[in-house]
């Protein structure tokens, strides 16, 4: 029997309902030690149940950066001082209606701010949830030789638009360009970083009432889900990939084509360029 500290550890990331839920149900599976990082305590208190000794909630909004960072730390210490795997996944949509919304002016006469929430939730929460794996998993090496997988849930409004949802759309674009930008580069040091850009899972982020009217022949199961996790889980050199989920199957979306060969240039060879003037600013770009 494989001892609770040899056993992997991951965080999922709204893993109180839906997505989240059944990733973290298929770790556990597949004999994982999981967190369940949800805002809501009732549902996460609720799947880490269900889930038995190997799950565990922890309260957390992940667009709190110390929240966030509360819960990586809990999280490796509970590990025992080890982190594998992130799926950081939490989202909302919209909280403001950028077309529709009421406009006010403060006592200055300056326009108040939108509500960008849902940037701070899927963007923000993405980007220093990344931050924050890289470092715990540096600090795993007597476990998995510091080596670790995190995958981030865009969505196929990350290729398209969704013009109801203009934050939503812009942060879905934004979690594929941080995955094509930070994959290659830490895989280099056995960190790998994908996302998974599903179609219509029918969860709860759904309207009420939607799913009654939706045709059935568009809905992405959640056994797709799982699938493009056992993709990553099972592959070491796969990085930098938004994988679209549509139905049963799952697309590696390339990037664009290049236009122009000097378009090519500036992105594949510039890049030499660009690395010896930020190795003369080093706290800048962190080279
Ligand atoms: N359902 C779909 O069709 C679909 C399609 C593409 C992408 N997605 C994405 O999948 C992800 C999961 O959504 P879902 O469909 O499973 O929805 P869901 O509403 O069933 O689950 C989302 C979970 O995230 C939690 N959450 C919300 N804000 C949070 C925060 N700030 N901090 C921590 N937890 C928070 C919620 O409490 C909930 O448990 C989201 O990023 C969503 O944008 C969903």
């Amino acid at each position: 029997m494989t001892s609770t500290s040899s056993k992997p550890v991951g965080i999922v990331t709204g893993a109180g309902s839906g997505i989240g839920l059944a990733v973290a149900t298929h770790l556990v599976s597949k004999g994982y030690r999981v967190v369940i990082a949800d805002m809501n305590p009732k549902t996460g208190t609720a799947t880490a149940e269900s889930l038995g000794a190997d799950a565990k909630f922890i309260q957390c909004d992940v667009s709190s950066y110390r929240a966030q960072a509360q819960l990586f730390k809990q999280a490796y210490e509970w590990g025992g001082n080890r982190l594998d795997f992130c799926h950081a996944n939490a989202g909302v949509d919209d909280r403001e209606n950028l077309y529709h919304m009421k406009e006010e002016v403060d006592e200055e006469g300056l326009v108040k701010p939108l509500n960008t929430k849902c940037m701070e939730v899927n963007m923000e929460g993405v980007i220093q949830g990344l931050h924050l794996f890289k470092y715990y998993v540096r600090r795993s090496k007597d476990h998995n030789g510091g080596k670790g997988k995190f995958v981030a849930t865009s969505s196929a409004a990350g290729f398209y638009a969704m013009t109801t949802n203009p934050q939503y759309t812009a942060s879905k674009y934004g979690v594929i360009g941080l995955t094509r930008a930070a994959g290659p580069e830490l895989v280099k040091e056995g960190i790998t970083v994908n996302c998974i850009c599903p179609g219509f899972v029918p969860t709860n982020l759904c309207p009420p009432g939607i799913l009654e009217v939706w045709p059935k022949e568009h809905i992405t199961p959640l056994t797709t889900v799982t699938k493009a996790i056992d993709a990553f889980l099972g592959d070491d050199t796969m990085t930098g990939q938004a994988v679209e989920l549509s139905q049963g199957n799952l697309y590696p979306r390339p990037m664009h084509d290049y236009p122009n060969a000097s378009q090519r240039w500036i992105a594949e060879e510039a890049v030499h360029i660009w690395a010896k003037f930020y190795a003369k600013v080093p706290e800048k770009a962190g080279y």
